[in-house]
């Protein structure tokens, strides 16, 4: 998977004077089947977060309060997005490394995941996580498209 592959998502935004309101909708707004909804909060000040990548599993990042930073990392080319709006959710597809930090205080991180939690799943070495974008063997393909 490419980097050029992770991109914003906007959610619907119903305007109102009493609070705004957005939704998600699966089969819809997701790229993928949510299979699994976690989120970060009471994140310390200065907290790095993530720091692996996922073979097969895909996400969309929200930042439901507060802000952070996600630094995404295809083995070729780093970018990095500030999350700050609750109507936009970063899709990561597989194979990206990340990392989170500059969590502001109160902050909340929600992530819809296109598979249940499986540690087998995940490269927390980055140089096996290089080795296997340079020379793939024990990970599926996500459709580029
Ligand atoms: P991890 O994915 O490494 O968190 P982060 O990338 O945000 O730093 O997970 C942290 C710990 O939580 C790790 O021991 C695995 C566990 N965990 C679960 O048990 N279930 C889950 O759905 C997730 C995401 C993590």
């Amino acid at each position: 998977m490419s980097i050029d592959h992770c991109h914003l998502i906007t959610f619907p935004k119903i305007h109102d004077p009493r609070g705004n309101l957005s939704f998600i909708e699966g089969g819809n707004h997701i790229p993928f089947e949510i299979k699994r909804i976690y989120y970060l909060y009471d994140v310390p000040g200065g907290a790095d977060r993530g720091g692996h990548a996922h073979k097969k599993l895909q996400q969309v990042i929200i930042a439901m309060s507060g802000s952070f930073d996600v630094k995404l990392d295809d083995g070729n080319i780093k970018t990095t997005f500030h999350l700050n709006r609750s109507y936009y959710g970063l899709y990561i597809g597989n194979m990206i490394w990340r990392e989170i930090d500059n969590f502001s205080s109160g902050s909340v991180c929600l992530v819809l995941a296109s598979t249940v939690y499986k540690e087998d799943d995940y490269y927390r070495d980055y140089q096996k996580f290089l080795e296997n974008v340079k020379n793939p063997k024990d990970r599926d393909v996500i459709d580029k498209g």
